[in-house]
């Protein structure tokens, strides 16, 4: 979609094949096709985006805060009727079971009024004028410029929108390319979006990153990079900017989220938190817990418990009735998480559940790894996939300190019951990470809550309200009494 105008597509094509497969030979299903776009159409979007920015002259950083609404009702309207397409593409791109497909898909509707809502709010407080020394002040929130927005393949849908929709509620034309899996589940939505905005507002490029994104950096008429997947990729972009000092970065990148589970934790409680926030869709979602640090005094008890479990989880395919694990979209997952395990057990882990490491095509069974060491891959590495490394402490010194020393500052879980322990504890997690989850995994939502990290795991912070500040700028008219 650029322009406004579908393109018909002559050029290089990719075919899509889902990893799930209802045959007994585990043979790809065939998804349909995608165009691979190129440099010609990636300036033909920038130049899209920039004439309906027009230096801030354009339709639409000048269209009244109504009628962008009224687009943005018009959009979220359309895009309902498509659940049941948008759903299903859901399943056979990604492997999301169902019901997550269909949360992704009403979380992300109910985003779009929420940001609605709280334009509103906004608009109607920025509203009112404020007197300070007999001048008269009238705040407002107004438009960045272009927007680049890139999406990642485990919230196709959801984490992509929450970049998308407070871009272009604010008056931020938006060119957005999205991650190389969830591709087909937007082209329900195409028509949707093409009929709602004006021309150029939201482009859409399917392409490789260097050949799509690349050249509209290297253009240098981008003011802010919207980026949620990997800061290698994040980098390279903003560093092909010519004026990157003026580029605004809003990104969600890398977490290694800790769980600590005390001594006096309720176990039954942080068991099955853990078992969820490390592999709800197979440990692929940025907020997953990424390494448990267990007490010394329960971490018997606690990883024999926690193993069991594991092994009890149900396989299936996504759309199958109560299925907890499905199959991984990216073709290179599985052997990727087998060199993680291969190099722990290499180094003295051990897999301490039945089913481990089991590899079926593209379905890898969760593997709990234990005793962790820093030497090992899985001490600091990102699985972002079925692999569950364990360590134990003895003072709550031990995970404070790694935490303190790792590369990123997300979010922590922790569980434990003593008042008085846990009341310090938090004065100095919230110094480490964005949010501390007492008793209970680690999560991005209600979206109403800021998502931010520390140090590399993300610049810039969103929520409904954040993000519509994240978006724009803060000016204001000033008058005098006279
Ligand atoms: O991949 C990161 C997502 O923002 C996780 O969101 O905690 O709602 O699953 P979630």
């Amino acid at each position: 979609l650029v322009d406004g105008e579908l393109k018909k597509w002559t050029g290089e094509t990719s075919d899509v094949y889902s990893t799930i497969s209802s045959t007994a030979d585990y043979a790809p299903t065939f998804l349909g096709t995608i165009p691979f776009m190129n440099e010609v159409q990636a300036i033909e979007a920038i130049d899209a985006a920039d004439k309906a920015y027009a230096n801030g002259q354009g339709i639409w950083p000048t269209m009244k805060v109504a009628d962008r609404i009224k687009c943005m009702e018009d959009f979220v309207i359309q895009m309902k009727a498509t659940r049941s397409e948008v759903v299903k593409l859901l399943m056979w791109e990604i492997g999301k079971s169902l019901s997550d497909s269909e949360k992704e898909f009403d979380r992300t509707v109910e985003y779009i009024y929420d940001t609605i809502a709280s334009y509103k709010e906004l608009n109607s407080r920025g509203a009112k004028f404020s007197k300070v020394q007999g001048i008269n002040a009238m705040i407002r929130r107004s438009s960045l410029g272009v927007v680049l927005c890139l999406g990642p393949y485990n919230y196709p849908l959801n984490e992509t929108f929450t970049l998308l929709i407070p871009a272009l509620i604010m008056g931020n034309p938006v060119i957005f390319k999205p991650a190389k899996h969830g591709v087909l589940l937007l082209s329900p939505l195409l028509t949707a979006f093409q009929s709602s905005f004006p021309k150029g507002v939201i482009n859409i490029l399917y392409g490789r990153g260097r050949e799509v994104a690349s050249p509209i950096m290297k253009s240098g008429r981008v003011s802010v990079l919207a980026l949620i997947g990997n800061s290698k990729s994040a980098i390279a972009l903003q560093d092909l900017h010519p004026n990157k000092n003026k580029l605004r970065l809003i990104l969600g990148l890398e977490a290694k989220n800790p769980a600590i589970i005390l001594a006096d934790a309720n176990l039954d409680l942080a068991l099955s938190e853990c078992i969820a926030g490390s592999l709800s869709f197979n440990g692929q979602r940025c907020t997953a817990l990424k390494i448990l640090y267990v007490h010394e005094d329960v971490a018997e008890e606690f990883n024999k418990r926690f193993a069991q479990k594991v092994d009890e989880l149900s396989f299936g395919n996504p759309w199958e009735k109560g299925v907890f694990l499905t199959p991984l979209p990216e073709k290179e997952k599985p052997a990727y998480i087998q060199e993680l395990i291969e190099d722990a057990t290499n180094k003295g882990a051990k897999i301490i559940n039945k089913k481990g490491g089991e590899t079926t095509d593209n379905f890898i069974f969760p593997a709990v790894l234990y005793p962790i060491n820093k030497q090992m891959r899985l001490y600091e590495e990102e699985q972002f996939g079925p692999v569950v490394p364990i360590m134990t402490f003895k003072n709550i010194q031990e995970p404070l300190d790694d935490m303190a020393a790792s590369d990123y500052g997300q979010q922590v879980s922790l569980f434990g019951k003593d008042i008085k322990t846990i009341a310090p504890l938090i004065d100095t997690l919230v110094n480490l990470v964005c949010r501390v989850n007492l008793n209970s995994s680690c999560q991005r939502g209600p979206d109403v809550f800021p998502f931010t990290g520390r140090k590399n795991s993300a610049v810039g912070t969103l929520s409904i309200h954040d993000a519509l500040r994240a978006f724009s700028i803060r000016t204001f008219v000033a008058s005098k009494d006279n």
